[in-house]
């Protein structure tokens, strides 16, 4: 089955294809590792009820609707994203009606809010596709007010391990998959990416996840589609690949895991 290449999740609405990315975004969040990640960075956001937050890179809005419960009563939440077919699924999402969720189309790096009127901000998943992560790390900042937190969660995919008969062939494929990320070092950066922009009490966390096949192929194949263009494998040495990992699956013997870090920092 053909899957978009993830690489796009900064330019969803121009691939005319956003269904793709949101069955993605599904798909991850079935994933127990992630909710366990997403369960722990709530709580590092110590919400209360009452409060403002921000999720930026909200997607279609998981996050969001269940803070949104976190902070009732009282509280509001607002999600912001890049692309405008996201946030209008996130929009059409059953979610409380009381106005204490909102959805905006916008950029991280330029966010349309006023300094200083969040306790809290979270951002997951994202800031590998922001070639210019300072930049919205800063404005995550400027928008906290004083003794406000931020949470990041980011993978590392060059610590991302599959086992595979083809020891080289991996090699080569992950390495070319993870050199289209944006921003590939972000996840092993955050803590001095928060430290530059201001952020006292920094604390990493390290967070693994297990995938599945289904995850490693929603994950890659879009990807290495154009691996045999780019000259790093022929394209029966991808589908091989695959075979490969398809068999261990069937076999039970199918492992492959990625190291991230949630990193949190509190604006003095
Ligand atoms: C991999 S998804 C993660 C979505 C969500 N955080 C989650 O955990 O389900 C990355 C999201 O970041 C958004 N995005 C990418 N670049 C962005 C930017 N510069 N500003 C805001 N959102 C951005 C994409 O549209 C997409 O929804």
């Amino acid at each position: 089955m053909h899957h978009e290449d993830l690489m796009n999740f900064d330019r969803i609405d121009e691939t005319g294809n956003p269904a793709d990315f949101i069955a993605f975004l599904e798909a991850v969040s079935r994933n127990d590792d992630i909710m366990a990640m997403k369960r722990r960075t709530y709580e590092l956001l110590a919400i209360k009820a009452g409060q403002r937050i921000l999720e930026v890179g909200c997607g279609i809005g998981e996050d969001a609707r269940r803070i949104s419960k976190m902070i009732s009563p009282g509280g509001c939440v607002i999600g912001i994203d890049k692309s405008v077919a996201l946030v209008s699924e996130a929009r059409s999402r059953n979610g409380p009606k009381d106005g204490s969720i909102e959805f905006v189309v916008g950029d991280a790096t330029a966010l349309d809010l006023e300094s200083g009127t969040f306790d809290a901000c979270r951002i997951e998943r994202t800031l590998i596709h922001i070639p210019e992560p300072a930049d919205a790390i800063s404005e995550m900042v400027r928008v906290l007010h004083s003794g406000g937190r931020l949470v990041a969660y980011e993978p590392d995919l060059e610590a991302f391990l599959v086992d595979s008969s083809y020891r080289e062939l991996t090699r080569r494929l992950l390495a070319f998959w993870y050199g289209q990320l944006r921003c590939g070092w972000v996840a092993r950066h955050l803590p001095a990416l928060f430290k530059e922009s201001g952020l006292v009490e920094i604390k990493v966390e390290p967070h693994a996840i297990i995938y599945d096949f289904d995850l490693l192929y929603r994950s890659l194949s879009g990807t290495l589609e154009r691996a045999a263009e780019a000259g790093v494998a022929t394209a029966t040495e991808v589908s091989d690949w695959f075979e490969d990992l398809a068999r261990a699956r069937d076999n039970d013997t199918f492992l492959c895991a990625n190291m991230g870090y949630i990193v949190t920092g509190r604006k003095p």
